[in-house]
């Protein structure tokens, strides 16, 4: 089902980057948040990734999801996770056909373009296991056949920092599968009396028409892939990795997967600028976002108030950037 990826040729990255900006701004109309959140779960989508978020309720995690579906024409599915979902409450499940006297395949709601998965900590390790092995895969595999998912394929998975009573926390190898993490947090004081005046009268997103379509979204992948990465930048994104693993304040580092996403983001962030080649400041701009997440903090240095966030800083801070 993945067609459409294999037979494009170059993609001019300023096409893709107009494509970008006009997701953005159609964005901004539905959800009240930073410009630079919303460029980032855009980026995370061109970058064939998938996003954590990590939030209060009602700050609008679900309207970004569903914007962002919306805006792009893509099909979207929400999967409320709670501890006795199963896999196949996911992944779907074969059902028998009395009048063809078969099974068949009922697909699961994996099966869209992008999937909203509600309180992912929630649900039992199969379950969440069942998920992150379609994100990695872009496959499901159902009482031994194979499905694949249809390209973009973006989860929005989010977390509740604060009912940890109940959950199983996904454990750092399951969140370094998360391309970003990104929290859209309470809205200044005019944009949330604004948004409420608009909630109470005509919701926004009842009215957003999509700026783009899929094709737009493959092509725009296509571009990010065949952006340029000269190999000083490629070592600094190493270099920042190293920094992380090397520090004081963590006891978890930078896993080469997340260099693959750093880098990943970055040429999509490149893409987003309409340049076919990867800058020092692409890296920068993202890596908290893409790092932050799967870093552990030290007891001692957590005792002493320091955040994974903070040593992404100081990576930054402290490792030589290329010229
Ligand atoms: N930042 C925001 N921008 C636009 N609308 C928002 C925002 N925050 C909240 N809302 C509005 O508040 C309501 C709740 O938002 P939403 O359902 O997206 O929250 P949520 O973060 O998904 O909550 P929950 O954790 O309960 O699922 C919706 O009507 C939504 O339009
Ligand atoms: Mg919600």
């Amino acid at each position: 089902m993945r067609d459409g990826v294999t037979a494009r040729s170059a993609v001019p990255p300023a096409a893709a980057a107009e494509v970008v900006a006009r997701v953005v701004d159609n964005l901004e109309s539905a959800v009240r948040a930073p410009r630079e959140t919303l460029e980032l779960s855009v980026l995370v989508l061109v970058a064939e990734g998938h996003l954590i978020v990590e939030d209060f309720p009602g700050v609008g995690k679900t309207v970004l999801a569903k914007s962002l579906a919306r805006s792009l024409h893509l099909s979207f599915s929400r999967v409320q996770f709670t501890p006795d979902l199963l896999p196949t409450d996911v992944t779907g499940v074969n059902v028998f056909n009395q009048q063809t006297n078969a099974f068949e395949f009922r697909p699961g709601p994996v099966f869209a373009n992008v999937l909203l998965a509600d309180e992912i900590n929630r649900a039992s390790p199969k379950t969440q296991s069942a998920l992150l092995e379609a994100m990695q895969e872009a496959q499901v595999t159902v009482d031994g056949a194979t499905y694949a998912l249809e390209a973009p394929f973006l989860v929005v998975a989010t977390q509740n920092p604060i009912e940890y009573e109940g959950t199983y926390p996904l454990p750092e190898a399951q969140l370094d599968r998360f391309t970003a993490r990104l929290s859209l947090g309470y809205p200044p004081l005019a944009e949330e009396a604004r948004m409420l005046q608009e909630q109470t009268t005509q919701p926004p997103l009842d009215r957003l028409e999509p700026v783009a379509g899929r094709a737009d979204v493959l092509a725009a992948i296509e571009a990010a892939k065949s952006v340029y990465v000269e190999e000083s930048v490629g070592r600094y994104v190493v270099a920042l990795l190293r920094h992380t693993r090397a520090s004081s304040l963590l006891a978890l580092g930078a896993s080469p997967r997340a260099g693959i996403a750093l880098l990943r983001m970055a040429k999509a962030r490149a893409v987003a600028a309409a340049r076919d080649y990867v800058l020092p400041e692409d890296v920068q701009a993202v890596a908290e976002a893409v790092l932050a997440h799967r870093l552990i903090v030290a007891p001692e240095a957590r005792a002493a108030g320091a955040t994974a966030e903070e040593a992404v800083r100081e990576a930054l801070e402290q490792t030589p950037v290329p010229v």
